[in-house]
């Protein structure tokens, strides 16, 4: 071998052993197994702040994440479930944009064995989705129609109260159980005639709102109010989150001038708190994220340790194909007498947070 030839297989060997290194490097950092997390959007609320404490914990309990929002596009949320899972993800946590769309998203995870974890929105029509973490959906609105019973003491009521309801997303498998609760608690009542739907919608879907669109729900109960409350109040209004009772309170700043009515809630967003401060909303349900979060991110563990998994309910989520073994939060309401207690003391909110314009 001559002086030059040498020399070219001495790069060549520099260079591979440069090669292998890199990729030594590499397989240490793809060491940690990877999670990816998929959310519909950041512009609501609770996506945003929630799927960033899921990553921290995550984090911190030794795993790497991939985090995407999908600006509420099924498609896109498509793809970006699908290039985690080109991306080595080992286990999804998914908020759906729509609980019945993620179909092809949900066939890749299945023919790559990848659990997955459904987060507070159930997947629906698949057999793909593993385990669900949710709050009680069911019991946050029946939450709702106690707090009407019990605020206006309906079991001694010597008058009728005029009620309309706003429901949520029909694409969202929550939101019929929001409504389902709320409506179950008052249906008495409503036999009875203490409580009296005015505009006669009283069905869920003739209560719903696309997308949960602030902007739809208030043109729904400008044209209530328009229609049916010109000359009578409306004293109670069911709204199924905050993002929908948004919309009603702008509706009625803009279309109404009787009494104002009692506005359920849900979320404890941060304006709707400050209208509860100030009396333009009632409550609101107040789903502890850090219940939720626990829930999960012990799950990941546990299935990547191949531990059982906890769940406290197999019964409920059946989601056209499957009954998804879930666990289930506890919700708890909020109003303007234990906010502070229940939302600052949790370190929820701070006291500054909630008195800043
Ligand atoms: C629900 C969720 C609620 C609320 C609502 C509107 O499915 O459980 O907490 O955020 O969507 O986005």
């Amino acid at each position: 071998m001559n002086k030059r030839n040498r020399k070219y297989i001495y790069i060549l060997l520099a260079l591979s052993a440069l090669l292998i290194l890199m990729t030594g490097c590499y397989a240490k950092k793809s060491d940690k197994k990877i999670i990816g997390i998929s959310a519909p959007s950041n512009e609501i609320q609770r996506w945003a702040l929630e799927t960033v404490q899921i990553r921290d914990e995550l984090y911190k309990r030794g795993y790497d994440v991939i985090t995407q929002y999908a600006s509420n596009d099924v498609a896109m949320q498509i793809n970006q479930i699908e290039n985690m899972i080109a991306q080595g993800a080992e286990v999804l946590i998914i908020i759906p944009v729509e609980s019945a769309s993620l179909g092809e998203a949900m066939d890749m995870a299945k023919e790559h064995n990848i659990p997955v974890i459904s987060y507070d929105m159930l997947i629906t029509n698949t057999d793909a989705v593993s385990y669900y973490t949710t709050f009680d959906n069911y019991g946050v609105g029946r939450i709702m129609g106690e707090y009407v019973r019990g605020k206006l003491d309906l079991d001694n009521a010597s008058r009728t109260y005029n009620i309309e309801f706003t429901s949520g997303n029909p694409g969202d498998n929550n939101a019929a159980y929001f409504f389902n609760g709320a409506k179950d608690v008052l249906q008495p009542y409503l036999d009875n005639g203490v409580l009296n739907i005015v505009s006669g919608q009283t069905t869920f879907t003739q209560c719903s709102t696309p997308g949960w669109s602030t902007e739809k729900a208030q043109h729904r109960a400008e044209n209530i109010l328009a229609s049916f409350y010109q000359d009578t109040d409306v004293d109670i209004w069911i709204s199924g989150s905050d993002i929908t009772s948004l919309g009603i309170i702008g509706a009625l700043g803009n279309s109404y001038n009787g009494s104002y009515p009692l506005i359920t809630g849900q979320d404890c967003s941060l304006l709707n708190v400050k209208y509860i401060m100030e009396g333009k909303q009632a409550m609101s349900v107040f789903k502890d994220p850090t219940l939720l979060i626990e829930a999960t991110t012990n799950m990941v563990d546990e299935i990547l340790s191949g531990k059982e998994v906890t769940v406290n309910d197999t019964e409920t989520y059946f989601n056209g194909i499957k009954t998804v073994p879930s666990y289930l939060c506890k919700p708890v309401y909020i109003d303007a007498d234990n906010y502070e207690d229940v939302l600052i003391s949790s370190g929820f909110y701070t006291k500054e947070q909630l008195l800043e314009d």
